[in-house]
């Protein structure tokens, strides 16, 4: 949470830094603000979004500059007002600093500095650690700059990525990373830092991530990366491989809709180059890195967070199912408090969208710790979280924009999918035919989604029916209750609607008793294990006079006689229903906020990459 972006070079900086604060607004978007660096410094901050600071500044004096640094906050300490935004000062005003993460010995840190005539202006911690800088370099005899930085980060305990500007050193900027990303771009005379490369696409593909505990000492020349053990390191340059078009709206209105149809593509790229179609086999290299383990496995655990979890419960019924291995999927947060029984025998599955959630990161590495193998799930290439696992398997979804989750959920499924395949066939839990129909059915899923979209001007009438209710429920049994969870999900992260998912037999145990003409209640019923036991499951509902909308299989006349609404998806094997169920659902959050005037892609509160706990 919170983006950070900073540049150095020739160029004027301002248009960078607001253009970049833009594409990371995803990350967090209370308040913005930004320093530059000429003579002296100008700060700019305001509550609110990105926007609101560029019409602030419009109305500003701003003299142009070469070097800055810009925020975009998703508030932790302090609420979100203009005294809080970043970047912070000094106390002499000569230092600004930006910061994502937290800083969790602040208060400490605090109290010693204020008994040292420090006076804060702000509630937050990050000011903290721009004084103390400061109080280092001031005290300590004739250091350089960049040493007091490094001294004053080997006190901090908590995580950050920050980046820092000096008003005596006008070519330096010193960007520094521990459990929050941070990456920078190379390009002819100038440098560039941000929290991801979507600031940096359109200027340059060369990109070195800082790993954590490393800072960057940048002028607009050159790149040191040292460690805050003080060890010099090489910098590794690598390539981007994401594309401008990736991050950009493309017509749509929202990212969150253009993602939505971005399925079909999505889910094709996550199977491509994953199946041999020779020999009717999964390859995957993550697999086949660890296919001793995989083969031997007593049990595999499953962590995530939000609509990663929900595809980690997908993920349970899969390998169950079809590999015959137990799991067990919990919440990273969870985990990582508790004393888990995890260890050498263990295969621990995280999966992740950005790859940098704070949670799930330190899941992993107390299950390391334990000496389980990791196996990293995710989509952003080169995050933390693969960077953390031992083997993996990216999702290959592309950049994911909107807050909710939408193509990247289905992308893991798809990757869990070919994985369970891939293993069950080398355990030999599934037999060869099986792995041909399932082959054959995923490669159809692409256009079975097509299909699935074409639902979307009913969906909109249903909206519209609905979009005053002030609960939902979504109910589903087998692949249907992670469906449920996930389509509950979407409506409260982004309509602000209250929306229970349950497993269908469960309602009777309780949410039953909400149940009146009030309450729309979603039910995944399509055509499978369980159809005449969700039938009775909605015959339940309407006992009552709730109002149904099945999500069922094309064609299903006893549900169009049934239901108040039916939205049909094309038929499938029952392990890809996922895959097809979620479609419309996120389709129905989505018109049901923009009708009710929410910002779909940036919903209040929330933020895409959690990286604090
Ligand atoms: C946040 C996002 C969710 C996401 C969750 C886990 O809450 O808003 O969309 O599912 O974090 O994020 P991850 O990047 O680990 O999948």
């Amino acid at each position: 949470m919170c983006g950070i972006v900073g540049y150095i070079g020739q160029r004027d900086v301002f248009p960078i830094l607001i253009k970049g604060l833009k594409r990371l607004e995803y990350r967090g978007y209370d308040s913005a603000g930004v320093a530059l660096l000429n003579d002296s410094l100008q700060v700019y901050k305001k509550a609110g979004k990105v926007s609101d600071l560029e019409d602030f500044v419009a109305s500003q004096n701003m003299t142009s500059a070469t070097i800055g640094i810009g925020h975009t906050r998703w508030a932790t300490h302090g609420e979100p007002n203009d005294r809080n935004a970043h970047p912070h000062l000094s106390q002499d005003g000569k230092i600004a600093l930006i910061h994502n993460g937290i800083i969790e010995n602040y208060g400490s840190l605090k109290t010693e500095l204020e008994s040292r005539g420090h006076v804060f202006k702000s509630d937050t911690d990050t000011e903290v650690l721009v004084h103390l800088i400061e109080d280092i370099y001031h005290n300590a005899n004739g250091i350089a700059f960049e040493e007091a930085v490094r001294m004053a980060l080997s006190q901090v305990v908590g995580a950050y990525a920050v980046v820092i500007i000096h008003t005596d050193f006008p070519d330096l900027l010193i960007g520094a990373r521990k459990g929050s990303p941070m990456v920078i771009g190379i390009g002819e005379g100038e440098h560039y830092i941000a929290s991801d490369a979507a600031p940096l696409i359109e200027y340059t593909r060369n990109v070195v991530y800082l790993n954590d505990g490393e800072l960057a000492i940048i002028d607009h020349n050159e790149l040191t990366i040292k460690t805050i053990d003080n060890v010099i390191k090489t910098p590794y340059i690598q390539e981007l491989e994401m594309h401008l078009e990736s991050i950009e709206k493309g017509g749509y209105e929202h990212f969150m809709i253009k993602e939505i149809f971005e399925q079909p593509r999505s889910v094709y790229d996550s199977i491509r180059g994953r199946i041999n179609v020779m020999d009717q086999s999964v390859e995957m290299a993550g697999i086949k890195q660890y296919e001793n383990k995989w083969m031997n496995l007593k049990r595999i655990i499953i962590v995530g967070c939000g609509t990663s979890w929900h595809a980690g419960l997908v993920g349970e019924y899969l390998f169950e199912d079809l590999a015959r291995i137990p799991v067990e999927v919990e919440y990273a947060s969870e985990f990582r408090y508790r004393n888990p029984v995890v260890g050498e025998d263990d295969l621990v599955i995280a999966i992740s969208q950005s790859g940098e959630t704070a949670d799930t990161l330190a899941a992993i590495e107390l299950a390391k710790s334990k000496g389980a193998t990791i196996f990293g799930i995710c989509n952003v290439v080169g995050a933390s979280i693969p960077r953390a696992s031992d083997a993996g398997a990216y999702t290959h979804a592309g950049p994911e924009i909107g807050v909710a989750s939408t193509k990247a959920f289905t992308a893991q499924v798809t990757a869990l999918i070919l994985i369970a395949i891939a293993v069950g066939q080398r355990k030999g839990s599934l037999p060869k035919d099986r792995v041909r129909t399932l082959l054959n059915e995923l490669e159809t899923i692409p256009s079975k989604i097509e299909k699935a979209l074409e639902s979307n001007d009913l969906i909109k009438v249903i909206a519209q029916e609905f979009k005053d209710s002030r609960n939902f429920l979504y109910l589903g049994r087998n692949y249907g209750f992670p469906v449920a969870l996930e389509g509950a999900l979407k409506l409260k992260e982004i309509s602000y609607i209250h929306a229970e998912g349950y497993p269908a037999a469960e309602m009777k145990h309780g949410p039953i008793a909400l149940i009146d003409e009030e309450m729309p209640v979603v039910v995944i019923a399509t055509n499978h294990s369980n159809y005449e036991k969700v039938l009775s499951n909605i015959q339940e509902v309407k006992a009552r006079k709730g109002k149904v909308i099945a999500v069922a299989t094309e064609g299903d006349t006893i549900m169009r006689n049934m239901a108040d609404y039916v939205i049909e998806i094309p038929d499938c094997d029952e392990v890809m229903i996922p895959l097809l169920a979620t479609v419309p659902l996120q389709l129905l959050s989505y018109h049901i906020a923009v009708m009710r005037g929410c910002n779909v892609d940036q919903p209040r509160n929330l933020a895409k990459s959690v990286t604090v706990e």
